[in-house]
């Protein structure tokens, strides 16, 4: 028999209460946050999709392998572990340990860029933009065009668009010190970039002499959906996709809060000697030795067997139809997502379903704020409050006003994510009633972090 449903491929063996609050409590609790999720106690959340960054179930394996964790100084049994782990995914001769994805790009932007300098890229993640600006360098998003259009359909809208990438590297050349391509692209909402696309990059990067980043933080789920939708793709093992992603690069910054399936840690692998020699002399300034870099033996431990793990092709499955699922729900009532689903999250376009509250209004942060109170579930926008703000103090609408859902890895049942449908779709119920914030307290970067805000 040919089983339909797809279960979690876990047993659950611990378990942690989560904390039911009434519709009032939760009222008075974003009062006192200034209308700002991010200011909540997470105690106060009932299903937490503010982000799948860290927050993800490790197995009992991983617990085991923490137990024995090396913590010497230098030359940490657990560090040889996770080099080797590393090299043998990956394929790249240096393998230098951070305390999380953006530590290793600041190492390697500092290493690698001056100012005046140009990194493209589908589309720069928060902190790998403010990371290449701090170096006065310029970040570059050139995704393709259907990558912008929300409910446009297409099997891989992180692509890179190749034609722009070529225009750019014959204009302007000798500014760009490195191409990244993010997989897969979270600011794009999650969607995969396909191996031809790499390829394409590649070639391009042959061609100019430029060496390829990947920003491999959901690696896993971007090799998944290159095996579902990619032709002459499907009979490859995850794994064999992925050493074929990162076979195509020259090296790799990456956060092992997402795909190492770790609470913490990160690193960057590359293959340039002398930029490895530099980056390990900036480690040890702001990091640590290079054997442990801002980590601890055991997590370095959790995150080399999260890497086993991550690949297994059940555990991905689940990872890729659970969240589609959700997004199937939420489409079958009619509330505007991104699509296909990402990989990671779902993405609500407030700008659509909000459309009386103007940009300027924040329909994301009205969204957010009416799911958290109706339903106690914690999401976060991504629009004009996160990227509309510029460094003169002035600010403007964002290219797109949207709520992220984001799931944690093996954290939450069906039931939950039933419950979150339910919850958005009684949200949409209610769209009409809904009004506008203003922001009556910021700071000049980053606001969307610390923000208060008063209801219109
Ligand atoms: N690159 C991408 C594509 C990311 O999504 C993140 C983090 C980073 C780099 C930085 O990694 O947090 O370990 O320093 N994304 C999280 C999120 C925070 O919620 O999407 P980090």
């Amino acid at each position: 028999m040919n089983f339909r449903t797809i279960i979690e491929p876990f047993r659950i063996k611990s378990v942690e209460a989560v904390k039911f609050t009434r519709g009032e409590e939760r009222q008075t609790a974003l009062r006192e946050a200034g209308y700002n999720v991010f200011g909540l106690r997470a105690e106060d959340v009932l299903i937490d999709l503010l982000t799948d960054s860290g927050t993800g179930a490790m197995s009992a394996a991983q617990w085991g392998a923490i137990m024995v964790g090396d913590e010497s100084y230098a030359g940490s049994r657990s560090f040889y572990r996770f080099e080797r782990v590393v090299k043998d995914l990956t394929g790249f001769a240096h393998v230098i340990p951070t305390h999380q994805g953006r530590a290793a790009e600041r190492i390697l932007f500092h290493t690698a860029l001056k100012p005046g300098d140009i990194v493209p890229n589908n589309s720069h993640f928060d902190t790998t933009r403010a990371n290449i600006e701090v170096e006065r360098a310029e970040a570059r998003d050139l995704v393709i065009r259907e990558g912008r259009i929300p409910s446009y359909l297409h099997p891989f809208k992180g692509n890179v668009d190749l034609e722009a990438l070529e225009v750019l590297l014959e204009r302007d050349g000798p500014r760009v010190p490195l191409v990244m391509v993010t997989v897969t692209n979270n600011s794009g909402g999650g969607q995969p970039v396909s191996l031809e696309n790499l390829r394409g990059v590649r070639a391009l990067c042959d061609r100019f002499g430029k060496p390829l980043f990947l920003d491999a933080c959901r690696f896993a789920e971007n090799a998944f959906f290159v095996k579902l939708r990619e032709q002459g793709q499907s009979s490859r093992t995850p794994r064999e996709i992925a050493r074929e992603m990162f076979a195509l690069a020259d090296g790799c910054t990456m956060s092992a809060k997402k795909d190492g399936l770790a609470n913490i840690g990160g690193f960057l692998a590359l293959n340039n000697s002398e930029w490895a020699a530099q980056a390990r002399n900036l480690l040890i300034l702001t990091e640590g030795f290079p054997t442990y870099g801002g980590l601890a033996g055991y997590d370095l431990e959790a995150i080399a067997t999260g890497l086993e793990e991550v690949l297994d092709e059940p555990y991905l499955r689940y990872r890729i139809r659970s969240v589609e699922y959700l997004g199937d729900k939420l489409v079958a009532a009619d509330i505007p997502i991104i699509q296909p689903a990402g990989g990671h999250a779902i993405y609500i376009d407030a700008r659509a379903l909000l459309p009386q509250v103007p940009p300027l209004e924040y329909p994301g942060i009205a969204l957010v704020n009416a799911l958290y109170v109706e339903a106690g579930v914690r999401a976060v926008e991504i629009g004009t409050v996160m990227f509309g703000q510029h460094p003169d103090g002035t600010e403007s609408p964002a290219a797109m006003d949207l709520v992220r859902l984001a799931i944690p890895r093996r954290v939450y049942t069906q039931s939950h994510i039933d419950y979150v449908a339910e919850g958005v779709i009684e949200v949409g119920r209610l769209r009409r009633s809904l009004r506008g914030y203003r922001i009556v307290e910021a700071p000049r970067l980053l606001r969307h972090f610390t923000a208060r805000f008063e209801p219109l």
